[in-house]
């Protein structure tokens, strides 16, 4: 079977998918079509969905419209954060919304942003040192390693791991193991110490990208390239282009192989 990476697509339709990208799904599911249904909770009212809808387009199958707490629709981004109870189940469960599908009797709250202090600083002016977390984060002392941060990490991420190594001031390790952090808020949601996790491991990686990796050889090229005005000519040309042939240079555009 071909896959569909594998397709040669139509420009046009390669624009069609582009322009829908990130639109609700939901419009068009006929109630004679659906097999099977769920029973769900949000904030306190029930609503009866198709029962293999993921929560995000089963909220908006019960009539609500995001306006903040969506974005990527892909498990990117971070936006559809959500805190969830099951019937007779005592556990706080958390997941993104448009990866979670619905499960009956599931009581809903999407949370469109954690609150969360972000320290402000300039890493040229820091010292590749332990204390850089302290300083800016000095709550990281008071952890208890309760684990509960990376129990709630929808993206599976060992959030306990990369706290204890800020401790430690191991730079590579946080920036390792934060490497696939959304930004999401939920460890923070829980965190009994109240720390940021994912605004300490973000210093932990601007840290770890400026002070202990290799200098990135091609992009400093790229950058002395750009100062020196190798691309100004054709930066002009793209941004007097209108709209119809931005998309036709857009779908013709040359590709990397796969
Ligand atoms: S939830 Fe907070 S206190 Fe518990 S392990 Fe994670 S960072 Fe430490
Ligand atoms: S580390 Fe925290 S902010 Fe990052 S994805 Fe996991 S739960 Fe979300
Ligand atoms: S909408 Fe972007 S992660 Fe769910």
């Amino acid at each position: 079977m071909k896959r569909e990476k594998d397709k040669v697509l139509d420009p046009q339709e390669v624009m069609e998918r582009i322009a829908t990208a990130g639109k609700p799904v939901v419009a068009g599911i006929e109630e004679k079509d659906v097999k099977h249904w769920a029973t769900i909770y949000i904030m306190g009212r029930g609503y009866r969905v198709p029962a293999d809808l993921t929560i995000l387009t089963a909220i908006e199958y019960a009539g609500y419209k995001f306006i903040r707490g969506c974005g990527c629709r892909e498990g990117f981004c971070g936006a559809c954060s959500t805190v969830y109870r099951l019937e007779g189940d005592y556990k706080l469960h958390t997941g993104m919304a448009c990866q979670t599908r619905v499960e009956d009797g599931m009581y809903l709250v999407q949370i469109p942003f954690t609150p969360a202090v972000k320290a402000a600083y300039d890493i040229n002016r820091e010292e590749y040192k332990v204390n850089v977390f302290f300083k800016y984060y000095p709550e990281l002392a008071r952890c208890i390693s309760c684990n509960t941060c990376t129990k709630s990490c929808p993206q599976g991420l060992q959030v306990m791991d990369y706290i204890q190594a800020a401790i430690k001031g191991d730079f590579k390790k946080v920036a390792d193991e934060s490497f696939d952090c959304i930004q999401c808020g939920l460890c923070a949601l829980r965190c009994p110490a109240e720390i940021v996790q994912y605004n300490v491991a973000q210093l932990g990686r601007r840290m770890y990208g400026k002070y202990g990796g290799r200098e990135p050889e091609h992009l400093i090229e790229r950058i002395r390239e750009i100062d020196a005005g190798a691309f100004n000519q054709e930066m002009d040309e793209i941004t007097s282009l209108d709209r119809a042939e931005l998309e036709k240079r857009y779908a013709e555009r040359r590709r990397e192989a796969d």
